[in-house]
């Protein structure tokens, strides 16, 4: 590799112990790659050194020590040794993690492991890393620029990093975030190159896609056929704004491995379809039209037999400002029969706390929670069996993840199923 003076003195360990460890880690990764040297980055969003009780208790149990940094030099940056890890040399974010720190007896957490969290959390405090605790960066403070080199991780918000905000990164693992957090380095590789963000699939919509719903059910579509490609949009496309993003590029995420997409005359590498597709021949163009649109409906409601609707989650990506102010405007005189559990970010839960909408929504009975949904904490109602989404994304992973069955409409539909304890969902 084309080491810098810098990246060849870090690997020396003349930077520590921890940074050479991360530099040995992101050399074998380059190499892994076939790229050939580094880019700098400024922007990394990762887990750096958490743990939840059960890697703490195993590393107690197999390397004699689960505190942080035992955790972070031999799991992080697969080390033989402990290092001393140092502050964060670059800007660094926590995304999700394991529980809500109010909410964690509802979510059926010990108060060990909520211990467990708050030690992680002032490990992260004292390394300057910024604890957003959440899915979504980009609606919580940390917003790259253009063309700027980012280490993420979180398949949501990297597809978002990509394709909205027109930043740089593939989707990073635990290892090469926590590395580049020690170095601000990460491979020149992938997403990183021009070339490779041109374009590969065309995606031809011919019904109109307007809906936050429509937008999720069209990522669902997009990425089960182009798998890890990169589609290229054109068609009956309305309304873009950050919420159809999020929604669209969350589902894309999870049918497939879709890391970028363009949509030609609304994302910024997409000016025009020559400029998507660059100097690549488009492998194939696929329709979606009314058919497909009910298709993938059926498809995720395929897992929904039984109406009786014991529990709803919202907020998959976590929840925007406007769509909580949506639901506190939703549910607004009415009280819950089911369990409601709202996802969001710490920091917009925070506005959304002085602007009246948290007690508004909690009036209901509903609750809002941060820092991590159902799926990634495992964490949904005592004896729920069946739930309500709106997220095309939570469908995909929460009735495998817990074993229940899942329905997916609208917001609207499900605030109707929390209300009533009835599913009663179509497709209009
Ligand atoms: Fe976020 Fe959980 Fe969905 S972490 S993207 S709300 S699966």
């Amino acid at each position: 590799m084309q080491l810098t003076a810098t990246e060849k003195a870090m690997l020396d360990g003349a930077a520590g112990l921890a940074k050479q460890r991360a530099m040995e880690l992101l050399v074998r990764y380059a190499e892994a790659l076939g790229a050939d040297r580094f880019v700098d980055t400024d922007n990394v969003a990762g887990v750096p050194g958490s743990s939840n009780l059960f890697v703490q208790k195993y590393f107690e149990q197999h390397a004699g020590a689960g505190d942080y940094e035992t955790i972070f030099s031999l799991y992080d940056l697969d080390s033989p040794d402990v290092a001393a890890i140092p502050g964060a040399a670059v800007n660094c974010c926590h995304l999700q993690g394991g529980m809500d720190p109010n909410h964690w007896t509802e979510q059926g957490m010990t108060r060990e492991a909520l211990d467990h969290q708050l030690q992680d959390e002032s490990e992260l405090n004292r390394r300057g890393i910024h604890v957003l605790k959440t899915c979504t960066p980009y609606l919580a403070g940390n917003v790259p620029v253009k063309g700027e080199h980012c280490a993420w991780m979180e398949s949501s918000a990297v597809v978002y990093c990509n394709s909205v905000i027109g930043a740089r990164t593939n989707a990073e693992g635990r290892e090469s975030t926590s590395a580049a957090m020690l170095t601000g380095k990460i491979p020149d590789w992938g997403f990183h190159c021009d070339n490779y963000r041109y374009g590969t699939h065309r995606i031809e919509v011919e019904t109109p896609v307007e809906s936050v719903m429509d937008w999720g059910m069209l990522g669902y579509f997009i990425g089960d056929v182009v798998q890890e490609n990169i589609p290229v949009i054109t068609g009956r496309i309305g309304h873009a704004d950050p919420l159809r993003h999020k929604h669209f590029g969350a589902a894309a995420a999870s049918s497939g491995g879709v890391e970028m997409y363009h949509m030609v005359g609304i994302t910024p590498e997409a000016e025009t379809l020559e400029m998507a597709i660059g100097p690549r021949k488009p492998v194939a163009t696929i329709r979606y039209g009314p058919a497909e649109r009910r298709k993938v409906y059926e498809t995720l409601n395929s897992n929904g037999t039984n109406s009786n609707v014991d529990y709803v989650m919202l907020g998959c990506p976590h929840a925007s400002l406007e769509q909580i102010a949506m639901i506190a405007r939703l549910l607004d005189g009415k009280s819950v029969k089911v369990p409601l559990w709202l996802f969001t970010s710490r920091s917009v839960k925070s506005v959304s706390d002085l602007q009246g909408f948290t007690k508004a929504i909690e009036a209901s009975g509903a609750l809002v929670m941060t820092d991590t949904c159902s799926a990634i904490a495992r964490a949904v109602p005592k004896g729920t069996k069946v739930v309500a989404l709106d997220s095309a994304k939570q469908v995909h992973y929460l009735p495998a993840i817990v074993g229940i069955e899942a329905w997916f409409g609208t917001t609207e539909d499900c605030i109707h199923a929390a209300v009533t304890g009835r599913w009663t969902g179509e497709l209009q």
